[in-house]
């Protein structure tokens, strides 16, 4: 596995790939990865023949008062793993090399409408659009054929999805599965935030999605009460919910005859902010 840091570096690689008409798959993260990442770069292998990945902690997605300083940093356990885990070219660029022409940058990219001003996009104000704009920045430096993004960042994923719909963008973007431990917390980057108390409570935000989607396969459509009932769990169990919402899984306004559902929830915890989503058919098995 080759290491970039420089776009030079990773057109000259891209360029060798390209020359063998091998098609790519990109990996856009932020690094300290974990088994959930792994699982994507296991995807990639499936979908592309050249699998780069890039490691880039983004300031322009986070809020003036959120991790960006602790967000972990480990560039050499990350390229063990990635090297480990068969993939081909990590790109790990500064922010003068996402940012060329100078951070702030002036252009940035913004999916409009209710996708980026519900759940997320309502506590966390400008994070979609510093998503979107270095999601296309990396679009544009590697050109890949195929992107992967994690299923446990639903939102993202929609977001990403109309980005590209929206812009004509030569490229199939593919979601994958949540990978959970097995008390069900979904692997995060941000669970090592936890200590071991919170630790041993994080998995009832999964609980609580999982009681909802029970309600909606048992025929439940009073989506506000639904929510509400787990609500009051998780604040009796510690959380600070900030939302806990029953969608269509476009995120549009569900229906009750719908055959599918997102349920999604973004909670505090100590100082730890998780989120998670389970997706469900009420027509048949998840
Ligand atoms: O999901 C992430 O890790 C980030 O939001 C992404 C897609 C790498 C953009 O910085």
């Amino acid at each position: 596995m080759r290491i970039v840091h420089k776009v030079s570096e990773l057109h000259t690689e891209l360029a060798e790939w390209r020359s063998r008409r091998e098609t790519v798959a990109l990996v856009p993260t932020m690094g300290n990865l974990h088994g959930g990442h792994l699982s994507l770069v296991e995807r990639a292998r499936q979908l592309g023949e050249c699998v780069a990945v890039s490691v880039f902690v983004n300031p322009l997605q986070f809020g003036p008062n959120e991790d960006f300083q602790r967000y972990p940093r480990t560039l050499e356990a990350d390229a063990k793993l990635l090297r480990e885990a068969g993939a081909d070219l990590l790109f790990a660029p500064a922010v003068s090399d996402v940012y060329p022409a100078g951070y702030p940058p002036a252009t940035t990219v913004r999916v409009g409408g209710a996708l980026t001003e519900i759940l997320d996009g309502h506590f966390r104000p400008g994070h979609f659009e510093g998503v979107a704009t270095v999601v296309n920045i990396l679009f544009n430096l590697v050109r890949p054929d195929v992107a992967v993004f994690g299923e446990k960042d639903w939102q993202q994923l929609q977001v990403v999805r109309r980005m590209v719909a929206d812009l004509g963008m030569p490229l199939r973007i593919a979601g994958a599965q949540t990978l959970r431990d097995a008390d069900g917390l979904a692997l995060s980057s941000r669970n090592q935030y936890l200590n071991p108390r919170e630790r041993a409570l994080a998995p009832r935000l999964y609980a609580a999605l999982a009681a909802i989607g029970e309600g909606l396969r048992a025929g439940r459509r009073d989506f506000e009460a639904l929510c509400a009932e787990q609500w009051a769990a998780l604040e009796s169990a510690g959380f600070r919910p900030q939302y806990l919402e029953v969608r269509a899984p476009d995120l549009g306004v569900p229906q009750a005859d719908a055959a599918a559902f997102a349920i999604l929830a973004a909670a505090h915890l100590g100082t730890t902010r998780l989120i998670d989503n389970l997706q469900i058919r009420v027509d048949g098995p998840a």
